[in-house]
């Protein structure tokens, strides 16, 4: 294990701490950003805690984090190493007392995804990955399932705080109930993600914000997902990053839920 890795991992672990006793001890406070985007003081507290954390450890290195330092460009234009962070993954589920949120912390070097750690306080799963060595969860190796027909596959997604920008899911929604085996919303889509790369789930898609998924992504991937997009990437935006139309699912899966979900977008354009 690299020292990054363990670094990484054992920072996740005391910003899960500090999240958890954050809530047991102190009283949340709530806000809302962007209108209707939950975000309390333990957000702010962990993600705070992260980044003097890693400023301290590698002065040199940029860092986008969600709560203090969301600027996307920073993707596009990496120069020395970067660290993408999501103090909380599943801030309303965290709200509402439920045990379901993560801290999810990506290393990216040289621009590719080098290092992932997503992990539950709550539950106490830590999902790992090294770029090239397989995914982990509390140290042992996972795999994605090996479900081959989309009318038993699970699959899971979630809806944006941007309630304008629905339309286009509810057909989406129609045609994954019609034809898969059930859905889950569970929020938190670094957790969807890992869950996916275990096999509790065989498909997952979704829009998100690059501190969603590029810890899960690389833990999905190395556990043997196929990651993609349901709809063009651009040219020039690097597939890793980008945030749109977000398709993770065992290899079996992918193609079926992919022309399932382009075909639906086909009969149902929405602009
Ligand atoms: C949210 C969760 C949720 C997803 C939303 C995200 P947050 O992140 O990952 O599952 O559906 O799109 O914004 O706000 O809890 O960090
Ligand atoms: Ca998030
Ligand atoms: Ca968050």
């Amino acid at each position: 294990m690299t020292d990054i890795l363990l670094f990484t991992q054992a920072l996740a672990r005391e910003a899960g701490k500090l999240i958890v006793d954050e809530r047991a001890n102190a009283a949340l406070t709530r806000e809302y950003k962007n209108a209707d985007e939950l975000v309390t003081n333990a957000d702010i507290k962990a993600d705070q805690f992260i980044c003097e954390a890693i400023a301290r450890q590698f002065p040199e290195h940029q860092i986008l984090s969600e709560e203090s330092s969301p600027d996307i460009g920073a993707v596009q234009k990496i120069t020395n190493p970067l660290w993408i962070i999501d103090p909380i993954d599943g801030t309303v589920n965290y709200a509402h007392g439920h045990k379901h949120s993560a801290i999810s912390i990506a290393y990216v070097e040289d621009a590719q995804t080098k290092v992932g750690v997503v992990y539950n306080p709550f539950s106490e799963e830590l999902f790992c990955t090294e770029l090239g060595k397989g995914a982990f969860l509390n140290g042992n190796p996972i795999s994605v399932s090996i479900e081959t027909e989309l009318r038993r596959s699970l699959i899971a997604t979630g809806f944006p705080y941007d309630k304008s920008t629905l339309a286009p899911m509810i057909p989406r929604l129609h045609a994954v109930l019609t034809n898969c085996a059930d859905i889950r919303r569970i929020g938190s889509a670094a957790l969807d993600i890992c869950f996916l790369a275990m096999g509790r789930l065989d498909g997952y898609y979704e829009s998100l914000s690059i501190w969603d998924f590029a810890a899960a992504r690389l833990i999905a991937k190395e556990a043997g997902a196929e990651c993609g997009h349901f709809s063009e990437v651009p040219t020039g935006i690097d597939p890793q990053f980008y945030d749109r139309d977000i398709l993770i699912a065992n290899p079996l899966i992918y193609p079926l839920l992919r022309a399932l979900l382009q075909e639906t977008d086909k009969a149902e354009p929405t602009e």
